[in-house]
C-alpha cells in the first residue's frame, strides 16, 4: 500500500526508528541546514526539528532521501519501482473531492499574511538572497485547457504577501504563465507543502504536456487524491498537504530574485523574475513544514528517480537490467546489467546517453557491482574499463541546457566497465564469505583498550 500523505510518511519513518528528532532550539539561518548537512554525509536520516526560532512550526527535512522510503511511499520497493513506474506510465486516476480537509484547519486571509512570520525562514546558502521555500509544488492550471501541472520552485519570501519565483518555458508552468500573460491574466496558483509523496514526484516528472499531474499522481499512489477547493483561486488542493500558499502570478510583473545556491553547488545569479502575490495561506493546525536542500542527498534521490526510470524504460528492452543508479549527482547515471556480450553493452551505453537530457556520462558494469554504489563503480572503471575500445566520446552534443553553465556540459562520454566477454572465465571477483552477517558491535567493545 502507498503512504498517501506526507503526515503519514513521517509517521511510518517514526514507527521504524529511522526518525530522527531534534528537540533542541535551531536557527533557521545556515544551523538547520548544517546540521542537515552533517546527517547526509552521515547516517542520512529523515530529521524533524521540534524547536525553530521564529517559528511554531516544526521544520521536517530529509524525508525522501533513501530510494527505501521513496519506493515505500509508492507501496514498491528499491528492486520493483523501476520497472513498476515504467508500466505505471500515462495511467491516470480521478481525484475525489472531500468536505473537511486537514489543510484548511487554518485559514489566514491576504491582508493577514506575513510571509516572512507566517513560513519558517530557513536560509540554505552562504550567499543565498534570504528564505526560501526550497520544498513547495505550485500547482496550476493550463489556462487553455484547464489540465493540472505540478512542479517544484524555489520561491523567495519577500514578506507581507510578496514572493519571488522563476518560471520559463520549457517548464509547463512557465508555459501556463506566459499564456496568461499573453491574455494580460495573472495565472492562478497554489503552494503546496507538504505534498503527498506520489504528487512530490509527478512534480519533478517530465509528465507530457496534457496530461493531468493530480490525475496522475492518483494513479501512482494506488489511490484517488483526496482534494479540496482551495480558498481564493479556482483550483482544487491536496486535502492532506501540511500547508498551501494560494495566490496569483503576477501579468507583465518582474522583480530581482536570488542569489539562490542550487543543486550543482553553485549559485544562480540574480534574475528579473516573477511576482507571486498570495490571497490566502492555509495550513493544518500543528503543520509541519517540509524544505529541501537543493543538490542534497533528498533533492537528488527524488529527481534521481525520474532520471532512473527514463533510463529504464529504454534500456530495458536490450539487457536484463539488475539497477540504475545515480551516485554522486543527476547529470549521469550507472546502469548494471547481467551482460550477454560485448554489443549489448554498446547498444545499453549508446540508447542510455540519450535516454535524458541532462545524461552528461554513462558507465554500464555488470550485475555484480553495485550502481549505487561509487566506489564499488570506480572500482569496475579501474579494473575492467579498456580505455582504448570501452570509451564512447559524443562530442558538441549539449547536456544540462542551462546558459549560465552550458559550456560546462558540452559533449557526453559513455564507458564500457564491464568485464569483457573473452576474460569473464578467467578472471574471477573474488568474495569474503560471511562478511554480510558481521556486525562490528558484536565485535568490537573497546574494553581491551590497554595494549600491554
Ligand atoms: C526539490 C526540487 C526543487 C526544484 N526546484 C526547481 C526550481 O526552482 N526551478 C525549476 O525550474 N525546476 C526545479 N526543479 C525541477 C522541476 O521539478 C522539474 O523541472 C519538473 O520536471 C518540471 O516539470 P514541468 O515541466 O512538468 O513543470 C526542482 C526539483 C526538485 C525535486
Amino acid at each position: 500500500m502507498a503512504i498517501t500523505s506526507f503526515r503519514d510518511l513521517l509517521a511510518w519513518l517514526d514507527a521504524r526508528g529511522d526518525l530522527a528528532h531534534v528537540g533542541r532550539e535551531v536557527s533557521p539561518r545556515h544551523e538547520l541546514v548544517s546540521v542537515l548537512r552533517r546527517m547526509q554525509k552521515g547516517p542520512n536520516r529523515p530529521l524533524l526539528f521540534g524547536n525553530v526560532v521564529g517559528t511554531p512550526l516544526r521544520v521536517a527535512t530529509n524525508v525522501l532521501a533513501r530510494r527505501e522510503t521513496l519506493a515505500a511511499s509508492l507501496g514498491l520497493t528499491p528492486d520493483t519501482v523501476l520497472p513498476e513506474m515504467a508500466a505505471r506510465e500515462g495511467q491516470v486516476r480521478p481525484w475525489t473531492v472531500v468536505a473537511d480537509a486537514p489543510v484548511q484547519q487554518v485559514v489566514v486571509p491576504a491582508e493577514a499574511i506575513d510571509v516572512a512570520r507566517d513560513v519558517p525562514q530557513v536560509v540554505h546558502s552562504e550567499r543565498d538572497a534570504g528564505a526560501y521555500v526550497t520544498a513547495g509544488i505550485f500547482l496550476a492550471r493550463d489556462p487553455r485547457t484547464g489540465t493540472y501541472n505540478a512542479s517544484w520552485n524555489r520561491t523567495q519570501l519577500v514578506g507581507g504577501d510578496r514572493m519571488r519565483v522563476r518560471m520559463m518555458p520549457p517548464q509547463h508552468l512557465g508555459q501556463y504563465q506566459a499564456a496568461a500573460e499573453a491574455a494580460d491574466a495573472p495565472l492562478p496558483v497554489a503552494l503546496v507543502i507538504g505534498a503527498p509523496p506520489a504528487l512530490m514526484l509527478a512534480a519533478a516528472s517530465k509528465i507530457p504536456y496534457d496530461a493531468d499531474e493530480l490525475e496522475t499522481a492518483g494513479a501512482w499512489q494506488g489511490q484517488s487524491l483526496r482534494v479540496v477547493p482551495a480558498k481564493t483561486v479556482d483550483l482544487m488542493v491536496p486535502a492532506d498537504a501540511e500547508m498551501v500558499i494560494e495566490g496569483h502570478v503576477l501579468p507583465h510583473v518582474r522583480e530581482e530574485e536570488g542569489p539562490f545556491g542550487e543543486f550543482m553547488d553553485s549559485y544562480v545569479e540574480v534574475g528579473r523574475n516573477h511576482v507571486f502575490r498570495a490571497t490566502a495561506l492555509t495550513r493544518r493546525s500543528d503543520a509541519i513544514y517540509h524544505c529541501i536542500l537543493a543538490g542534497g542527498t533528498e533533492d537528488l534521490t527524488l529527481l534521481g528517480l525520474m532520471l532512473r526510470i527514463e533510463v529504464h524504460k529504454r534500456v530495458a528492452p536490450l539487457a536484463r537490467i539488475r539497477d540504475i543508479g545515480t551516485p554522486g549527482q543527476i547529470l549521469g547515471c550507472v546502469v548494471a546489467i547481467e551482460k550477454e556480450s560485448d554489443a549489448q553493452v554498446r547498444a545499453v551505453m549508446e540508447t542510455a546517453m540519450t535516454a535524458h537530457a541532462w545524461m552528461k556520462f554513462v558507465v554500464v558494469v555488470d550485475a555484480d557491482v553495485d550502481p549505487h554504489d561509487a566506489d564499488d563503480v570506480l572500482w569496475a572503471v579501474h579494473v575492467r574499463c579498456r580505455p582504448d575500445t570501452g570509451l564512447l566520446h559524443l562530442p558538441g552534443v549539449p547536456s544540462f541546457p542551462r546558459k549560465d553553465v552550458e559550456q560546462l556540459h558540452m559533449g557526453k562520454v559513455a564507458i564500457d566497465a564491464t568485464m569483457p566477454m573473452v576474460l569473464r572465465n578467467g578472471i574471477d571477483r573474488r568474495r569474503f564469505p560471511g562478511t554480510e552477517k558481521i556486525r562490528l558491535e558484536d565485535y568490537v567493545d573497546d574494553r581491551g583498550r590497554s595494549t600491554d
